[in-house]
């Protein structure tokens, strides 16, 4: 326990507080001090100029949201094991310590996913965070790894840090929201929390809490329109990634431009290690940008003055049968003398808002449903059977397919 009670000021929750020791020497590591200088949205700043806060106030957020839910619970003297009240607060808030800047352009080049490299860093002996977690007690690393892998055996600690309706989302949509304006985004936490209960191994939700669970959902649904599948950030990434290939192509002949930093000579070459990977953040990424914008190669040059200018690609709706109209761009952006490999883009996205299985479907992944729980009955139903509007967003994939090209290619229909 901590002296004096630490606090921290946070648009989305008010006030974060911090009593125990451990939480508070793992934010001062260095490893979470590095989540300070990756933002959370990637490219969405382009769109929404609010959208700069950092992967490091989401991570407090999420422990905030964890110990609001065990304060509950024990509260309402529900069936939680407090026994793992710890476990569950030190996973969410090192979850996401491995993502590294724009993550998901990145992790192609880096070829490791930042949940790979969240484990190394709780597992490995150097790390400030290890030392930390080791120190409380030697088995402690293993068990947040766990958790965060979803591989823990106690599946109620795992279901808060990643589940259906877990801290992680329910910080993310709201700080998200908040962050860039975008209201959708908006539900009634409190209630959520109020209307959560553990059962059986799963989180489970008051059949009274349906409307409130619906609208997070429908939050979930908002959000990925109006900010994550927004054309002009993707159109950022798309050029952020052309210039990852650029560089890459340019190594390939021998042409490679200058590192301005030693992290990023590895993250080409493919020799990543824990200390060179903890040196990425947006500013080593910017910086570089920056330099190659006067990069003797005249592709470098131009998409790293677009990606720091956002002067960005432009794009069309592209669907499956678009074949005809992309033979027709290609021609056009050849015309303009660009090379199409970097100036005529496919761009996929798309997520499953609400996707679920019941256990007898998949006996090992029970929490991939959510449920509502009727007190009266006694029984457990599947939350699309009740609410017609979460029925209509579950389980259909939705794919977006856009092409992407310079504003100035003429193309006539
Ligand atoms: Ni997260």
């Amino acid at each position: 326990m901590l002296d004096e009670e630490k606090v921290f000021k946070d648009p989305v929750h008010g006030y974060i507080y911090v009593n125990d020791a451990l939480i508070w020497d793992l934010i001062n590591t260095k490893e979470m001090q590095r989540m300070r200088r990756i933002r959370q949205l990637g490219t969405s700043y382009v769109t929404y100029p609010g959208g700069e806060h950092s992967r490091f106030s989401h991570s407090l957020g999420v422990y905030e949201v964890i110990r609001q839910i065990v304060q509950a619970f024990a509260r309402n003297a529900y069936e939680w094991p407090a026994e793992y009240n710890r476990l569950a607060l030190v996973a969410g808030l090192l979850h996401d310590i491995g993502h590294a800047p724009f993550s998901h352009a990145l992790e192609k080049v880096i070829g490791m996913r930042h949940e790979v490299w969240s484990e190394r860093l709780i597992l490995d002996p150097s790390t400030e965070v290890h030392q930390v977690l080791r120190q409380v007690d030697r088995n402690l690393p293993a068990a947040v790894a766990d958790v965060i892998n979803k591989t823990y055996p106690q599946s109620l600690v795992v279901s808060l840090v990643s589940g259906q309706l877990d801290a992680d989302r329910l910080d993310y949509l709201m700080r998200d929201s908040i962050f860039t304006g975008v209201d959708y985004g908006k539900f009634d936490l409190a209630r959520i929390i109020r209307v959560m209960r553990p059962l059986d191994g799963r989180i489970v939700v008051k059949r009274s809490g349906l409307h409130t669970v619906e609208a997070y959902l429908l939050a979930r649904y908002f959000m990925y329109w109006q900010v994550y599948f927004h054309p002009v950030s993707r159109s950022a990434e798309v050029i952020l990634k052309g210039i990852l290939k650029r560089v890459k192509d340019l190594i390939q002949q021998g042409e490679g431009p200058s590192m301005p930093h030693f992290a990023l000579a590895d993250l080409f070459n493919g020799s990543l290690n824990l200390e060179s990977y903890c040196a990425l953040d947006d500013m080593v990424l910017f910086n570089a940008f920056n330099v190659w914008q006067n990069s003797s190669d005249a592709i470098l040059r131009d998409l790293c003055r677009r990606f720091l200018n956002r002067h960005l690609f432009t794009y069309i709706e592209y669907p499956e049968q678009g074949i005809e109209t992309y033979e027709r761009l290609l021609q056009a952006v050849r015309c303009q003398g660009y090379d199409p490999s970097y100036y005529l883009v496919v761009d996929e996205t798309g997520t499953v808002y609400y996707d679920y299985y019941l256990g007898a479907e998949n006996g090992k992944d029970k929490d991939s449903a959510l449920f509502l729980w009727d007190d009266d009955t006694k029984t457990l139903v599947e939350m699309s059977r009740l609410s017609k509007p979460v029925s209509a967003i579950a389980r259909e994939k939705q794919v977006i397919r856009r092409l992407y090209y310079p504003h100035d290619v003429l193309w006539n229909t």
